[in-house]
Order: C-alpha cells, then structure tokens, then sequence
C-alpha cells in the first residue's frame, strides 16, 4: 500500500510529455502508421472544408504535419492550417502552415484531433481479491504494477462498472474533460477521431498498449516507447454532444472510394490504372475492417449545420 511508485497516469504523462518524453525526442511517424500518413485522408478533409466553407482548418496533436501538408497541396493557401503540437515545428512543414504549442482561445472553422484522445493519460483501476477498485501503480523504469488506494469514481460506476477481481478499466475523466476544452473553442464543426469502445464492448482487462519501432513491445512508461489505451468514445461523445460515426461511415459520406479500377483501363491506360490502383489501395486501408476502418469519429458541430451528420 505504502508503495513508491506513482499512479499509472503520472507515470504515463511523465514518459510520454516530460522534457525526455516519448513524444518530446521523435515523431509518431518513426513508429507506427495512422490515417494523417495517408493523402486521401487530407483529399476527405479538404472535401469536408469545401462543404462547410471552412476559414481555418486546426489540427491537434499534429505530429509531423503530414495531414497538413498535404492539405496544404489541395487548398493552397485559401484556408488558415494551424497545427498545434507539443513537439517542435517540422523543417519541411510549408511556411504558411501556422504551429501552435496549444490550442488558440477560438477556432473559426475546422478542428481535427486523430488519434490524440488515446494518448491522454487516464487513471487505471484494478478490482482487488476483496472485490475493492484500487488505483494500479507502476514502477516507469520495468512496468511491473502494484495495487494503491481504493479509487471513487463516478465515472466508472456510469460509464465502466467493473466488480469482479482482476477486472481493470482505463478512467475516461481526463479524455472527456480535454475534448470538452478542445470543443468548447469551437465556432464550426470538432472532429476526434480514434480507436475506442462503448459500454457494451468494454476490455475487461482494459487496453493499455505501447509500441515503439512500428511493432507492439511490453507496456513500460519509461519514455521510450508509446503507451496508449482506447478511448471510451460513448463518454467522449456525451460530455461533448458528438454525432459518433466510424471512419468507414465518415469517409464514405466525404466520397471516399475504395473501389479497384476497371481492369480494361490497364490496357488502355496503364499509367492511370496503376494511379487508381495505388489510390484504391490507400482508400481501402482508410476504411479497412479490423483496422482503420473502425475508428471512431465523433463529431460536433457547434453551429448546428450538420454537414457530416445529417
Ligand atoms: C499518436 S500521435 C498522432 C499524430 C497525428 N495526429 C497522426 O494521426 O499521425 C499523438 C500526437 O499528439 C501529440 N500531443 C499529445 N498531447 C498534446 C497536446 N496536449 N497538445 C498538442 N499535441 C499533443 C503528441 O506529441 C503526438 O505527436
């Protein structure tokens, strides 16, 4: 009880956003693929910013500025991009693409989070031998985990009950609060977007994961690798008002395609059916089952125009 270690979620924000932190030395692109890799991302974004006349796209947790750059290529310098991110601006990102350590007080137009709700840290709780919800602590130098104070939470009692021993749950408290901050900036439409659960398919075992080198490597906050867990996207969408899609769905309403060209064009025009190919492929990986396909987007928009949602 007397344990020296801290709670999962210090130990979690000190490894990823401390001076040496996971996200403070390297970029997520070094490590693991998301839609911001991807150009047909930014082709639906950019079909998103036309229908709703969008003035400024922000783009938190921005990485290395992939999606922004290439968003930059479609709309020019017609829309304001900002990107905000706790790590430092990228060389090579367009000098009229603004960056941001942390979000502007007001956001007239487009706010866009991708897989930034999952690297919030949360509290982890444990259902002890006695039936009691303990905070899980966690030594950062091996991962090696031990049982702290009863935890009380209203959060978990209405959004992750969890009683029987060895059942553990990830805390959304502090992902709605920083969505809820994020929106709340908002005059147009906030999207965050991520893998996640609702309450009829929670982890019982909870979904604390770290990967590092494009690969899934032992959970261990010692700065060295990502620690991320799902992001309890009902709650989310609650404290905020969200639309809730999956990526499949959303994408599809932007006119994604991830259909294959018709094999005739390989012999009429190969240059272009192999161009279309490629795009199918990249399409078909954006809305792919068991993959990013499934992530969740949820969607507010402040103005109540309902571009995506209707
Ligand atoms: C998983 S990466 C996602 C990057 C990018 N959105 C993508 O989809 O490729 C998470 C990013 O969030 C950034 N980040 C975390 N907390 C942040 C904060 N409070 N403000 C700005 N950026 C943050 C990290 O530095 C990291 O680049």
């Amino acid at each position: 009880m007397n344990s020296p270690h801290p709670s999962w979620r210090d130990a979690w924000t000190a490894a990823l956003y401390a001076d040496e932190g996971f996200y403070r030395t390297g970029r997520p692109i070094d490590h693991f693929r998301t839609s911001a890799h991807l150009g047909l991302f930014a082709t639906s974004i950019s079909e998103l910013v036309r229908r709703e006349g969008s003035a400024t796209v922000v783009d938190l947790a921005a990485g290395g500025g992939e999606m922004l750059t290439a968003l930059h290529a479609l709309v020019g310098d017609d829309v304001e991009l900002i990107g905000v991110e706790i790590a430092d601006r990228p060389e090579s990102l367009p000098p009229s693409i603004g960056w941001l350590p942390t979000l502007p007080d007001r956001i007239d137009g487009l706010l866009i989070a991708n897989e930034w709700l999952d690297n919030v840290p949360c509290d982890v709780v444990e259902v002890d031998e006695a039936g009691v919800v303990r905070e899980v602590l966690v030594d950062p130098k091996t991962g090696e985990e031990s049982l702290g104070h009863e935890f009380e939470s209203a959060w978990l009692r209405d959004w992750w009950p969890i009683s029987q021993p060895g059942e553990r749950a990830e805390i959304g408290e502090t992902r709605d609060a920083a969505w809820a901050d994020a929106v709340a900036r908002v005059s147009g439409t906030a999207i965050a977007i991520d893998y996640g659960h609702t309450r009829s398919d929670r982890p019982p075992y909870g979904s604390l994961r770290s990967y590092v080198g494009g690969r899934e490597t032992d959970v261990i906050p010692d700065g060295r690798r990502d620690v991320t867990a799902h992001v309890a996207v009902d709650s989310v969408a609650s404290a905020v008002g969200a639309a809730v899609l999956t990526q499949r769905e959303a994408l599809g309403r932007l006119g994604l395609d991830a259909s294959r060209p018709s094999l005739d064009l390989a012999t009429t025009d190969p240059a272009a059916y192999l161009h279309d190919l490629a795009a199918a492929g990249e399409a078909g990986e954006l809305v792919a089952k068991s993959g990013l396909g499934d992530f969740w987007w949820l969607i507010t928009d402040t103005r109540g125009h309902g571009t995506l949602t209707a």
